[in-house]
């Protein structure tokens, strides 16, 4: 079977063969570099779907390169958003910054009894494992580079909700410039997302909070919906 991967040095989609049957795009990407180019330059970590350092786009959708079975025909292409160090290696290091600017920790930790429960219900978000797939799948990328993004919002959502935070407000004050409403609710990021996470509602359960803390969605706040049409006077009386 041939794939095409795109290069950095031409810019250019090149073609490679690969011999048939069912392999993980990483085991692909390892026999291209030893048997045709070693000059191929791709990131990877743990081969198990742990470290989050080898996600890229095949057809425009973001993978785990280790998880990926490939199949003829795949385009394999760096993730967006991401300065590209060479061919499907990126810097992640904005995206990474994005936590730091979520606040995303216990800010003021107080003393909680945490039940079986209330594990469970944080323990999805804490399987992140910062892969930026949903990240680069995220389509305000494309007009906001300082958006908080998926993660870094799902993240907050988890100290948010975790009963040893004292001040919960201080996190939901840090998410809303570029934050919370800047979110479209397109979902991309939860389709993408290879441990099952879904920072699509995270997010929209930290506007609840946000309503709760005194926030409001920006842009229904400049919104102007006129005088409503009662078909009568409401100050009429009867
Ligand atoms: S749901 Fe929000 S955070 Fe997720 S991809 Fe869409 S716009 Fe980005
Ligand atoms: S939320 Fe999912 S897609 Fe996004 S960085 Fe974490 S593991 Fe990767
Ligand atoms: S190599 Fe670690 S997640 Fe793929």
């Amino acid at each position: 079977m041939q794939i095409k991967i795109l290069r950095s040095d031409t810019n250019t989609h090149q073609l490679y063969s690969l011999p048939a049957g069912e392999i993980p795009l990483l085991n692909a990407l390892t026999y291209i570099k030893e048997t045709q180019d070693a000059t191929l330059t791709f990131s990877a970590g743990c081969r198990a779907s742990v470290c989050g350092t080898c996600a890229v786009r095949v057809n425009g959708r973001e993978e785990l390169a280790c998880a990926y079975k490939v199949k003829p025909g795949d385009v394999i292409e760096p993730l967006q958003y991401h300065p590209v160090l060479r061919d499907l290696k990126v810097d992640k290091q904005k995206a990474k910054e994005t936590l730091a600017k979520s606040t995303a920790w216990l800010q003021s930790a107080q003393e909680a009894t945490l039940t079986h429960n209330d594990e469970k219900f944080t323990e999805k978000q804490t399987d992140c494992i910062l892969c930026d797939a949903c990240y680069s799948a995220c389509p305000v990328y494309a007009v906001n580079p300082d958006f908080l993004g998926p993660f870094a919002l799902t993240r907050a959502y988890r100290y948010t909700s975790d009963k040893r935070e004292a001040n919960v407000k201080a996190t939901i004050d840090n998410i809303q410039s570029n934050g919370v409403w800047d979110c479209t609710l397109c979902g991309e990021c939860t389709a993408v997302c290879p441990k099952g996470i879904d920072p699509k509602m995270d997010i929209t359960m930290l506007r609840g909070t946000s309503l709760q803390h005194g926030h409001s969605d920006p842009s229904f706040a400049t919104q102007s919906f006129g005088t409503p049409d009662f078909g009568f006077d409401p100050n009429g009386g009867f």
